[in-house]
């Protein structure tokens, strides 16, 4: 079999097996088989670079962050839906759907369909390949966000045997259930606030701009509608039929929906999913409820905000309620006191809460919720329960209000408040929670992986007093762990081998682990590629610090802040001096000579004779700029096969000139001559 032969099998094979699993729900491998096949493949690419394919599964991630995201026109607006909060609401919308088609007492058919809690997407396939993906915006104008898009392994890069046209199909991009408890794991881990709900996450994660991070999200999707079909003859007549369309084409589609003829049949289906939807693994806030008859709802048409055919029914949120034992605050990594309630334990949709956020103390007094009494307890978003407000607030007898304490919990020091911020914070710098939040993050699997710190051990390390800074790990003994709970001699051992194994971690790992506000890991790769070691980050200037790619003012502030903090410098010694890595290998090119200087590029659509990164590189390593998006200052937009029209658009209409691809080469050689 030849290199093509292979690749064509592997790619094939690779997008069966995402259909099977995010269209069909039923996986016929592991996922260490998938992975075996990806690798195989990425291998083949990186050997065979004729081969590039920009529908390739292992090209999800297009390589660098964007520079921010054009605003693109949708085919059709994206409106909202009306809502139904009970059954007479329900029966009220069918009422006017039998009185705008003349129906009489015969209710007409629906499909109920769960109404999922993420964010809605317009996905552009032309001749079936994914060309687009836009947010909704404001319903006319959205963000194209197509490189976000094609790291959602649920959306198709081709669909199977789509389409030959235009074509645009809608449906909801999310964060499963589990993948959200993962990244508020990471977020406490890190000392950071929690994410109140998957769909604010998974909006937020749409919008970054770094689609290598995005990918890392697990975002899923569920499509749900067929707009503008383009040269495409009639679609299916009923909802149901585009929506086995939809599955045909191998995109996924939510499974639970369901033919209901007439009103009943859709309340019953309701009042089903009121307590299911707990068991699934995405958030779902209601049903929509669409006719089903395709031409009946073109009769019935539009508002100016929502389409006469279709009703959103939401779920009441839950609530009960419960006796507040007490507030307590906790002092995360970087010192932030959130204040949080002790809860008898109550069971709400679905699990037990005895602890619930309360965000900040000025929400505490404003809500007037008082320790020592009965609240009102709910889940917003069914995820993070919180405390809505008193039970009875009018009662004759209350206990005091809550007041903000003016210490921390842990090392008594004063807690202080910047003017325009609404978080509380401990500065001391040695507080034994912040050194323990800050352990725990440190000796985390995304920084410096040793295995065995968690929770507990670390927990006792610093109430012990056996760790006070980050740099005394490298001095712990297999005897002094010994002595501690639940830590056998094999533990032990295996503990400092970890430690010891850490020692030799790439730098990078290093500087996240040490906890830099707003150095995440990939700032840290970053300016670990970038300066290489550890003491010249140190050296570098706020400015040297903002001219490398990625590195916004926010993140070189607090660079430079925490390297310009005495103690902090001084516990950079200490590591160094216990043996960690702190030098690396510097990943930039050395610079030659710069001719594009000041010059500043877009790329779009593929390129033949070389992939899209590669065209930057080679661009960058003469001096120029690759962005993006098109502004008024790019010197030309580079324009290969199947352009983003949203691009060339903005190019020709602010007179910014355009370059091919042969174009683009003899600007390569000759400024390389
Ligand atoms: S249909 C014109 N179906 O809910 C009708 N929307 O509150 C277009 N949503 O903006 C929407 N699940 O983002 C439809 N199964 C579903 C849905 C769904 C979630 C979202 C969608 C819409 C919002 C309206």
């Amino acid at each position: 079999m030849t290199a093509a032969q292979r690749v064509q099998q592997l790619r094939a094979e690779i997008r069966r097996h995402e259909e099977l699993y995010y269209t069909h729900a039923a996986p016929e491998v592991s996922d260490t088989e998938f992975d075996a096949l990806m690798q195989e493949l990425k291998a083949l690419e990186a050997a065979h670079p004729e081969l590039h394919a920009d529908d390739s599964p292992t090209r999800r991630v297009g390589g660098r962050a964007a520079e921010g995201f054009d605003t693109v026109e949708h085919v059709q607006p994206m409106l909202s839906l009306d809502n139904a909060y009970n059954d007479d609401d329900l029966r009220a919308f069918d009422e006017r759907v039998r009185k705008g088609l003349d129906l009489g007492e015969v209710g007409p058919s629906y499909v109920a369909e769960l109404k999922i809690d993420g964010l809605s997407i317009a996905l552009t396939y032309e001749s079936g390949r994914l060309v687009r993906g836009a947010t909704r915006g404001d319903g006319t104008r959205g963000e194209d966000v197509t490189a976000n898009v094609r790291t959602v392994r649920a959306v198709p890069l081709a669909l199977n045997g789509g389409p030959p046209g235009r074509v645009e199909i809608r449906g909801e991009i999310y964060l499963p259930k589990q993948a959200f408890a993962r990244m508020n794991q990471e977020q406490e881990a890190a000392g950071e606030p929690l994410f109140a709900n998957p769909r604010n996450t998974a909006a937020g994660a749409m919008r970054n701009l770094d689609p290598a991070l995005v990918a890392r999200r697990g975002l899923s999707a569920w499509m749900y509608q067929v707009v503008a079909p383009g040269d495409l003859t009639a679609g299916p007549p009923l909802h149901a039929g585009m929506l086995r369309q939809l599955k045909a084409w191998g995109l996924a589609v939510e499974p639970h929906w369901r033919e209901c003829d007439g009103i009943d049949a859709v309340i019953a289906f309701c009042e089903e999913w009121r307590e299911k939807r707990h068991d699934l693994a995405f958030e779902t806030d209601g049903v929509v409820i669409k006719l089903n008859d395709v031409a009946a709802r073109e009769r019935l048409g539009t508002t100016s905000k929502f389409p006469r055919w279709a009703t959103a029914f939401k779920f009441p949120a839950e609530r009960k309620i419960a006796m507040l034992h007490r507030i307590e605050v906790n002092i995360g990594r970087t010192g932030a006191a959130t204040p949080f309630a002790m809860l008898e334990p109550t069971v709400v949709a679905g699990s037990t809460i005895s602890m619930a956020t309360l965000h900040n103390p000025d929400d505490i007094i404003r809500k007037d919720i008082r320790p020592g009494e009965l609240v009102i307890i709910e889940k917003a978003g069914d995820v993070i329960p919180r405390v809505v407000g008193p039970a009875d607030p009018d009662a004759a007898q209350r206990p005091a209000p809550w007041v903000m304490p003016a210490a921390c919990p842990v090392c008594q020091s004063p807690l202080h408040k910047p003017e325009d911020e609404a978080v509380w914070r401990c500065e001391n710098s040695s507080c034994p929670a912040k050194l323990r939040r800050g352990l725990e993050h440190f000796a985390s699997r995304g920084a410096m992986n040793i295995e065995g710190m968690g929770e507990s051990l670390v927990g006792q390390l610093t109430e012990s007093g056996a760790v006070k800074s980050l740099a005394d790990v490298y001095h712990l003994t297999a005897e002094g762990l010994e002595g501690l709970e639940r830590m056998g001699k094999k533990s032990a051992a295996k503990v400092m081998a970890e430690i010891d194994k850490s020692r030799r971690n790439e730098v990078w790992r290093l500087l996240y682990g040490l906890g830099i506000r707003h150095v995440g890991e990939r700032g840290a790769q970053v300016l670990a590629d970038h300066f290489g070691s550890v003491a010249d980050i140190q050296a570098a200037t706020r400015e040297e610090l903002q001219q490398v790619r990625e590195i916004g003012p926010v993140l070189a502030e607090a660079v430079r802040t925490w390297f310009d903090e005495p103690r902090n410098r001084e516990l950079i010694e200490r590591l160094r001096a216990a043996g960690l890595t702190v030098t690396g290998e510097r990943k930039v090119a050395p610079a030659g000579p710069q001719p594009l200087a000041g010059k500043s590029f877009v790329i779009t659509g593929t390129l033949s004779g070389m992939s899209r990164e590669d065209a930057q590189a080679r661009l960058e390593a003469l001096g120029a700029k690759v962005t993006g998006s098109v502004s008024k200052k790019t010197t030309a937009l580079i324009v290969g096969t199947e352009p983003g029209a949203s691009k060339t658009e903005k190019a020709s209409a602010l007179g910014v000139s355009t370059l091919d691809e042969a174009g683009l080469l003899s600007l390569l050689t000759s400024s390389v001559c």
